[in-house]
């Protein structure tokens, strides 16, 4: 990981926003709609910040947004990048790389997943509360910068249980229903098949989606505090007697978009306060 290129693309997003990030956010497939209820937007294209990777994805935009939420600062991540899709670990991780260098102090990680536990149900959402990383590599291989982290870092509270208990608190106080659980990452872009669902499940996870671990373990790397949402848009393949499609994912996410605006909304103010 290069130093001078996020300070470069940090430089860059500086003179571009008028606010002073305090949390990001990485909007998953369909849940890109947060970024048009954050206030006083200002928009950055990635094709447009240096070094920065272009998403490629439908239903994915494509650029930074900075603004306020309940009136704190925030910048978002409309449209993420995906291993699947070609990118480096490297590539997929810079812009939390960039998020840290522009002073952020926490993140929250939204992503569309399976559902493997068999007690969810599509469109519920649940508290990421640990992750199963079955991506088969690292996106810390290769020679530390220590001014970036440390060598060997702890995963041990790769989720804030600071937070996954804030989490609980909101999501009762606003009357809205989460589960909770592992966060299993595949690279994609197969869905899973129902033997490897099984599978997944005897080893404790309760969803798997094609992102998000490389992220978080970046964000852990710099510092950062982590929160993780995913949406479950359907259940893992071979729990229903149906095939799986992308546009099933699309249609969940939009269903629950409400309920996963209200709470997401609700916990940035509580994080900011
Ligand atoms: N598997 C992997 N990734 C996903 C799924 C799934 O079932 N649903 C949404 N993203």
């Amino acid at each position: 990981m290069d130093y001078a290129k996020i300070q470069q693309a940090a430089n860059y997003l500086k003179e571009q926003a008028k606010v002073q990030p305090k949390i990001g956010l990485i909007l998953g497939s369909g849940l890109g709609v947060l970024a048009e209820e954050i206030e006083d937007a200002v928009r950055t294209p990635y094709d447009q910040i240096p070094d920065f990777p272009v998403s490629t994805v439908e239903g994915h935009a494509g650029q930074l947004v900075f603004g306020t939420i309940h009136g704190i600062p925030v910048v978002a991540m409309q449209g993420r990048f995906h291993y699947y899709e070609g990118y480096s670990f490297e590539q997929v991780t810079f812009p939390v790389r960039v998020m840290k260098e522009l002073g952020v102090e926490s993140l929250i990680v939204t992503n569309a997943a399976g559902g493997v536990n068999k007690d969810f149900e599509p469109g519920d959402l649940m508290l990421i509360t640990d992750h199963i990383n079955n991506m088969g590599s690292n996106p810390l291989i290769g020679k530390n910068d220590s001014r970036l982290g440390v060598r060997f870092p702890d995963m041990s509270e790769a989720y804030s249980k600071e937070l996954v208990n804030k989490a609980k608190t909101v999501a009762n106080n606003i009357h809205i229903k989460l589960q909770e659980g592992v966060y299993v990452g595949n690279t994609g872009p197969t869905y899973e098949t129902p033997a490897e669902i099984r599978m997944f499940r005897t080893l404790g996870g309760d969803a798997v989606g094609m992102s998000t671990v490389p992220e978080v373990i970046v964000a852990r790397h710099s510092g950062l505090q982590v929160l993780g949402i995913s949406c479950i848009s359907n259940m893992a393949a071979g729990i229903l007697d149906q095939p799986l499609n992308h546009e099933e994912v699309i249609e969940t996410t939009e269903r629950v978009k409400e309920n996963f605006l209200r709470f997401v909304k609700e916990m940035v103010k509580e994080m900011g306060a």
